[in-house]
């Protein structure tokens, strides 16, 4: 996951590959309920490990539930039955709307049955986000419900400690056309009181995300409850209802979340060799109603194979081709729309989704707001968003690049990562790449896993320097800052001759050593490095590794050797690169080389307060003439010597903290890219 301020990404070639998408956040939460709500033990497989999805177990655990982590993505849950043994609590709820709906109404009914007292909140936009027409519903019912902040908004009061009478015996009206949840929500929480009497519950107004209602309904069924249902207006739970477990269940991977590789394929060229794009977990079966993206995208020419439990995608018409949708049916997934829009002949429009100003920001405006930074032109309505893209399948205008606004809400942050296929070829900044957690913690990751840019496209850093000058804690940081990955160029040489030791190789031995250097079994894994699969970290920053390591580095056939392997580390969104050579052989076109010095003596003394820090004893003169000789080697080799490229700029740390040599290279990076006047 990406915690960095923002992710550049660079301008995006082509695509190809296979994805597996993260559970169903719709699926997960009601599952999560569910399962705590019912008799029996219940294993979720394939569960959503997201914000959201958190939010829900925490305030599960806080009601007295019991849940085990059985591995990755599987979870046991001991069914409460109706009835909780917790009977008060304050539940933070982050911004999850499936989390928030849900628990307001079971809790409501459970405390006015059993004399509780519950306090539901969230994060400041969820405090923005209308709850009126659920706690209308519920207090219609005979729930005691306070409002603690604004009248119609979360934090909520939920029963008073003492227990009230319900009235089920009259249809219970909810509005239906602000959001589909409050119906939901009533839908998964009736049935805890629906024991004498059925209930009945009608819709006031035009329902909206009729589909989201059709995976309540499905999975009530599979907790054993039956809802008859009458049009879209009136929906009966049958008396006598009870949650049982169906035991295992399987949550289908995420149909928004799919959006966006669906997206991907009909947007991206195919990259060579490849066959579009397969997304694995979900297909044409899927209960969740954003499947149906799958129709839009179609209607703007992508090419799709859909399979039971899993989707092909290919670039069909091109360029795509806008289209006027009522997008009731799709209400997350047609953002990835708006995003698709760009890329088509004419204007899109996307009606009846008003709807989207009451999500996780007020969408509408975002994506106008977000769409216009690329050159294109938008009208926005209160219902509508309207798209003319720029260059010439539009309005003309050059394409322009912006730093989009993620406004803390995923779905803007993984819409516009698609804007990197721009035909200007121009990068594209996501702020606060973090907010996918919410729903796809790796996004960003998986995307790149399934994405190709041009070589010289994927901008790298090169930091060159001599031994001890800082330079690895540099590069780290700034990679760190960037969220771009690390070469340790130095702990290849280091590894190699390791290699060379155990193989009883002699350090002069040229021909032996390019032949261990050629097929170094090292891999990198976090901050670890490994040598034939043993951990070798340690054992690689000693100082007579190092040293080993200066006369392994000398012959031209092991430095040739480990080219490729140093090329390799070149990957999506970018790569910071520490060593001698970074900026003159390895990497000679990189955007930015920063030459790092420290004068010997400040080098000394940093490498002594390390190895004294560690444990170890060392003497500053043993040091000194250490590092002056690997300097000397290291700098009048005739292969590859260390010294600045002529391109690179100088950066003496000698009097630098750190934190100031991070930002320094932070700033130059910044001034170079094409966000730096903005
Ligand atoms: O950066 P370091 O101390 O880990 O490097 C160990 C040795 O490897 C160093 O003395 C010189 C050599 N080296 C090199 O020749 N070229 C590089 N790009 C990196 C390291």
């Amino acid at each position: 996951m990406y915690s960095t301020a923002f992710l550049d990404l660079p301008p995006l070639a082509s695509a190809g590959g296979t994805v597996r998408l993260p559970g169903s956040k719709s699926i997960s939460n009601r599952v999560l309920l569910l399962a705590a709500l019912s008799d029996g033990v219940t294993d979720i497989a394939d569960l959503l490990d997201s914000d959201d999805t958190r939010v829900m177990l925490a305030a599960l655990e806080q009601l007295g539930c019991r849940i085990e982590r059985l591995g990755d993505s599987r979870l046991r849950i001991q069914g409460l039955g109706a009835s909780l043994p917790v009977h008060q609590g304050k539940l933070f709820l982050g911004n999850a709307g499936t989390a928030m709906r849900p628990l307001t109404a079971a809790l409501a009914l459970l405390a006015t049955r059993e004399a509780g007292c519950f306090e539901l909140g969230g994060i400041e936009r969820m405090h923005e986000r209308p709850i009126g027409d659920l706690v209308d519903a519920l207090r219609q019912l005979g729930c005691a419900i306070d409002y603690l902040g604004n009248d119609g908004y979360p934090p909520l009061r939920l029963g008073n400690g003492s227990t009230g009478s319900l009235q089920l015996d009259r249809p219970i009206r909810v509005r239906g056309d602000v959001s589909s949840q409050f119906l939901t929500a009533l839908l998964l929480a009736l049935p805890l009181v629906a024991q004498e009497h059925p209930v009945t519950i009608e819709v006031v107004g035009e329902l909206i995300s009729k589909p989201y209602i059709e995976i309540t309904l499905n999975l009530l069924q599979r907790f054993g409850v039956t809802v008859a249902r009458n049009g879209w207006e009136r929906f009966t739970i049958a008396a006598g209802s009870r949650y049982r477990s169906p035991g295992l269940i399987h949550v289908e991977g995420d149909a928004s979340s799919a959006s966006y590789f669906i997206a991907l394929g009909a947007i991206a060229p195919a990259s060579p060799g490849l066959d579009g794009i397969t997304i694995e977990g979900v297909g044409i079966e899927s209960i969740q109603g954003d499947i149906r993206f799958v129709e839009a995208a179609r209607q703007m020419g992508a090419d799709i194979r859909g399979e039971a439990n899993r989707l092909h995608i290919r670039r069909g018409r091109w360029p795509l081709q806008a289209i006027d949708l009522d997008c009731n049916h799709i209400p997350d997934a047609a953002m990835t729309l708006a995003v698709m829009a760009l890329y088509a002949q004419g204007t899109t429009t996307l009606r009846n989704i008003a709807s989207w100003r009451v999500k996780e920001t007020d969408r509408i405006a975002a994506m106008a707001a977000e769409c216009r930074k690329f050159g294109a032109t938008v009208e926005e309505g209160a219902d509508h968003i309207r798209i003319t893209p720029p260059g010439p399948l539009g309005n003309g205008a050059p394409w322009s690049t912006g730093s989009i606004h993620t406004y803390d809400d995923h779905r803007v942050a993984m819409c516009f990562s698609l804007a990197a296929f721009n035909p200007a070829g121009l990068p594209v900044r996501i702020e606060d790449p973090r907010c996918v957690a919410k729903t796809f913690p790796d996004y960003f990751e998986t995307l790149f896993g399934v994405c190709h840019a041009a070589e010289d496209a994927i901008p790298v850093i090169c930091i060159d320097g001599p031994t001890a000058s800082g330079k690895g804690t540099l590069a780290s940081a700034v990679a760190q800052q960037l969220g771009y990955h690390l070469l340790d160029s130095g702990a290849l040489y280091r590894a190699t001759a390791l290699a060379a030791r155990d193989a009883g190789v002699s350090l002069d031995d040229e021909p032996a050593l390019t032949r261990i250097a050629a097929a170094l079994p090292v891999s990198f894994q976090e901050e670890r490095v490994f040598l034939r699969g043993k951990d070798v970290t340690d054992e690689l920053r000693q100082e007579t590794t190092g040293g080993m390591a200066s006369q392994v580095s000398r012959h031209p056939g092991v430095r040739t050797a480990l080219h490729g392997l140093q090329l390799s580390f070149r990957r999506l969104p970018g790569l910071v690169a520490d060593g001698r050579d970074m900026g003159t052989v390895i990497f000679p076109g990189a955007p930015l080389k920063v030459f790092l010095t420290a004068s010997v003596e400040q080098r000394a003394q940093r490498r002594y307060k390390q190895l004294i820090s560690k444990g170890f004893t060392a003497k500053i003169d043993d040091l000194l003439q250490d590092l002056r000789e690997r300097d000397a080697r290291d700098t009048t080799r005739a292969h590859a010597p260390l010294k600045p490229a002529e391109d690179a700029v100088q950066l003496d740390n000698s009097h630098l903290s750190i934190e100031q040599s991070v930002q320094q290279v932070l700033d130059w990076w910044q001034g170079r890219t094409v966000f730096a006047a903005r």
